[in-house]
């Protein structure tokens, strides 16, 4: 399996996930090669739940990091689970066009392209 799936898998079985009981793991590789894993961590107020795909950008970026090339996203789902809205636009403004890996525990994946899940962004270009 891949490596980067691999790392999307460990980084779900920390998932702090009482409420929703879906654990979700994400794994952001920097053009380095480094690889900065994430899982959701919810809270009881529900709305400061935070996704895996957030936990891994902010936790790369808290370390420096800026370049980045691809992500994989694991979930114990048979459609396999596509980052939210909000991880999209953190997603896209904080690493750029990356390639997304769908994973699910049964060993399905799926290639796709942050530009495809994410058509016509509002990002930067607006406000600077
Ligand atoms: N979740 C993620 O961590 N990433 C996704 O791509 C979709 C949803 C989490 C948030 C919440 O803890 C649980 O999954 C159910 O929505």
């Amino acid at each position: 399996m891949e490596r980067l799936v691999e790392a999307a898998l460990k980084a779900r079985e920390n998932a702090h996930a009482p409420f929703s009981g879906f654990k979700v793991g994400a794994a952001l590789e920097d053009t380095e090669g480094r690889i900065h894993t994430g899982c959701n961590v919810e809270n009881a107020t529900l709305g400061l739940t935070v996704c895996a795909e957030r936990v891994a950008a902010f936790g790369a970026i808290s370390q420096g990091v800026r370049e980045f090339k691809r992500i994989a996203v694991a979930a114990d789902s048979a459609a396999l689970t596509p980052p939210c809205g909000a991880c999209r636009q953190i997603l896209w403004e904080l690493c750029g066009d990356l390639e997304v890996i769908l994973a699910n525990l049964q060993g399905r994946s799926e290639r796709l392209r942050m530009k495809d899940l994410f058509p016509r962004p509002f990002d930067a270009t607006f406000v600077r």
